[in-house]
């Protein structure tokens, strides 16, 4: 059985943001509203339980990302950032597509009234402001809205099928989640000029290859090795994950010189924590470090 067969027969778990409730072994394909999820799947993963896992649950449309879907989304974001248990999350799709963008039918006769005034896809941008790490786990299709999912988050895993592309010229538009502006940061001018004005896709090998994705799997492995990172992850301190995530992050809106004053600061900081100590102590005492994320 494959990796993502055993992934599917998996109940998954109703994920409530209030801390208090209990996790709820239930079929997670009934409506938001109720508190759980009609267009994803959320659990929680890893023989600790730390890694925070959502699949992307639109098999037909081939997670076309609708805006129930990235409302869900954001809840489910919202549920793990604020469970001490979680220090990563996982974010994928199906084998045969990541997401395939932003949802065109749902998009098809919106007005330019609609989508300045109510600020269209603001919404999406939690994907970006979470504070614990965000690995994507790409099989299949990552495009338009897909590929620009996958670049909000950490780091990027893809499988060996995988392919990337900002095919929004070609519907007339073009990318509005940050594909112009991440993707030009990750692979550069030239490459990210072509895709974003042809609309041809790159392979995981060529993603890998410009930068975008760091490891490229074969497709039934992806997910594991992904939560594995995620544990990896998770079993540091998740005070100071954080803040390495903000100083990388910075990395992409600061000068130089703002950035490292930036990483400085937070470098101090990491003094005024238990966990820092413990990291030190440990290494000096030939021991493992436990954090406690204080
Ligand atoms: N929105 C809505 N529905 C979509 C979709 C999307 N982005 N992508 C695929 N689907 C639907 C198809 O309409 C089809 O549904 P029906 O069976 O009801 O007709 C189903 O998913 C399967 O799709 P295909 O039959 O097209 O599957 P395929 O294997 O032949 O092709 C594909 C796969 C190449 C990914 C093709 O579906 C495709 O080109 N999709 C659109 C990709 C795209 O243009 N993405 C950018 C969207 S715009 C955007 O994302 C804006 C932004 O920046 C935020």
């Amino acid at each position: 059985m494959s990796t993502m067969a055993a992934f599917c027969r998996t109940a998954a778990f109703l994920l409530r943001p209030a801390k208090a409730l209990p996790y709820t072994l239930t079929a997670a394909r009934s409506c938001s509203s109720g508190g759980q999820y009609q267009y994803i799947l959320v659990e929680k993963k890893g023989a600790n339980q730390n890694v925070g896992f959502i699949q992307l649950n639109r098999p037909k449309a081939l997670n076309a990302l609708c805006d129930g879907l990235m409302t869900e989304m954001g809840q489910a974001l919202d549920a793990f950032e604020s469970d001490s248990q979680v220090g990563a999350i996982v974010i994928t799709g199906s084998e045969k597509a990541f997401a395939a963008g932003a949802d065109i039918k749902e998009m098809q006769n919106r007005t330019f009234q609609e989508c300045y005034g109510g600020n269209f896809l603001a919404h999406w941008n939690r994907v970006s402001t979470v504070k614990k790490p965000v690995i994507a786990a790409v099989n299949g299709f990552a495009l338009g809205g897909g590929c620009e999912l996958a670049m909000m988050c950490d780091i990027i895993y893809a499988g060996e099928k995988a392919q990337f592309g900002q095919p929004e010229i070609l519907l007339g538009t073009i990318p509005g989640a940050g594909g112009t502006q991440r993707l030009t940061r990750a692979v550069g001018k030239s490459l990210a000029m072509e895709m974003v004005l042809t609309g041809d896709r790159i392979s995981a090998q060529e993603a890998k290859a410009s930068g975008l994705v760091s490891k490229v799997y074969p497709t039934a492995q992806l997910v594991e090795e992904a939560i594995k990172c995620g544990e990896k992850i998770a079993g540091n301190s998740k005070l100071v994950s954080s803040m390495a995530k903000e100083a990388v992050n910075a990395a992409y809106e600061l000068s130089l010189a703002e950035g490292n004053r930036l990483e400085k600061r937070l470098f101090h900081s990491t003094f005024a924590t238990a966990d820092r100590k413990e990291g030190m102590t440990a290494f000096v005492e030939k021991r493992k470090a436990i954090f406690e994320d204080k």
